[in-house]
């Protein structure tokens, strides 16, 4: 269980905003950050700030290791088989962006395709346009069903021997739909297809194993599991890292480097060109400690417990829409729902000024916006220090609003 003392970690959530408390509902953007992350980042910069892998001098030699500790953190966390899995990115987007630049381009050809669904963030969706297009390969999508979930049927059908590489969300940002990734790997690993799941959201509202999820890439956001912006991780299979060709060229990266040519550094570090964002690391490294105490179930049950509560107080509101499934043990931590007669971004103004923080827009998923046949739609999502009465402001906020554009 997560005791509601745990607000009491983040700072921020202390403010008050228009003199009320701050209802802090758009986790699923970014999520806020403990003291303890904080402090680990201060820490770094005050004690331990020096290049990492290049010193070999006291300062430098202590940076590495907070840098290479925390891989190893994240590893444990997603039981990774090894640290040397987990290549550290700028976030989820560039994770993702690496697979289809490095592993894309050496195993996607013209005739091939590659297939994700209907509910994938732009970021799951716009570097498999750009690959598929410069190779001559085909994008498939599998189409979502009223109820938000992907429709397993046709995506097994649109699945052939043809198919690369399957790019799945672990957890819709939308919709909170957590497709059966298990059988999806399955799935299409019995056709010859690599899987990727985008885990941006799935990795910080549920507990992540990476040798039960069956897949073969997983990318991971700093910023939304309470780690600081700026880090995110790709996970892959040693093997998959070590045959895949490198993504950014420059240092670190190589073991030689003549005029003619280079060759490699081991992995994962062959993935991390240029000056990593150590401090960045440390604090992700911090995120993941605090997470464990708390334990991924506790953090996954508690989010479905405010869903529930969250769902039934926004059912009983008249005019409004909840998009994807109405039952919480289908959701993870987000609701994305309208209000008759009002815009989502006059809601969401509206809300503000009771203190509470919701997102209006389309929040990067414009193709799942088309199905459900809306430009935009309001948002509240969750996280470890959401509490029922942040749910209730927000509530509150949203009958206020609905009367004021009733009248
Ligand atoms: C499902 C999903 N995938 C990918 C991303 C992109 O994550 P990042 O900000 O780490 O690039 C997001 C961010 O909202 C997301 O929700």
């Amino acid at each position: 269980m997560i005791r509601a003392m745990v607000r009491n970690d983040f700072p921020i959530l202390r403010r008050r905003i228009h003199g009320k408390p701050f209802a802090y509902l758009d986790s699923t953007a970014t999520t806020q950050k403990p003291e303890a992350v904080i402090q680990a980042m201060d820490e770094f910069q005050r004690k331990f700030n020096a290049n990492v892998h290049r010193g070999i001098y006291t300062v430098s030699e202590e940076a590495t290791a907070l840098y290479e500790g925390a891989r190893k953190k994240l590893a444990d966390f997603i039981d990774a088989w090894s640290e040397r899995e987990i290549v550290f990115t700028r976030n989820a987007t560039e994770a993702i962006n690496l697979v289809a630049y490095a592993w894309g381009r050496a195993n996607v050809k013209q005739g091939d395709n590659v297939a994700v669904s209907l509910m994938e963030h732009h970021s799951n969706i716009v570097p498999w346009q750009l690959l598929t297009k410069e190779v001559g390969a085909d994008l498939r999508v599998a189409p979502v069903n009223v109820v938000g979930e992907i429709d397993m049927k046709k995506l097994t059908d649109l699945i052939t021997r043809r198919t690369k590489l399957v790019a799945i969300t672990g957890m819709s940002n939308v919709l909170g739909t957590m497709p059966d990734i298990p059988r999806i790997a399955r799935m299409a690993h019995r056709k010859g297809a690599l899987v990727l799941v985008d885990g941006a959201q799935s990795v910080a509202h549920m507990p992540t194993d990476v040798r039960k999820l069956g897949a073969d890439f997983l990318a991971i956001s700093g910023h939304k599991m309470l780690g600081p912006s700026g880090i995110g991780a790709l996970w892959a299979r040693q093997e998959l890292l070590e045959q895949m060709p490198p993504f950014l060229g420059g240092g670190d990266m190589i073991r030689e480097v003549t005029l003619e040519k280079a060759t490699w550094n081991d992995v994962p570090w062959k993935f991390e060109a240029g000056t990593p964002n150590a401090v960045g690391a440390v604090g992700l490294g911090a995120a993941v400690d605090y997470l464990q105490k708390l334990g991924m179930g506790n953090v996954h049950q508690h989010e479905q417990t405010l869903v529930a509560y969250a769902l039934k107080k926004l059912r009983a509101i008249k005019g409004v829409t909840i998009y994807g499934p109405l039952d919480a043990r289908k959701k993870g931590g987000v609701i994305a729902f309208n209000v008759e007669g009002v815009h989502s971004h006059d809601l969401a103004t509206l809300l503000d000024r009771e203190g509470a923080a919701i997102r209006s827009g389309h929040h990067c998923a414009q193709p799942l916006m088309r199905k459900f046949g809306v430009m935009a739609t309001a948002r509240m999502s969750f996280s470890v220090y959401t509490t029922k009465r942040d749910i209730d402001q927000a509530i509150a906020a949203i009958e206020k609003a609905r009367k004021t554009f009733d009248s």
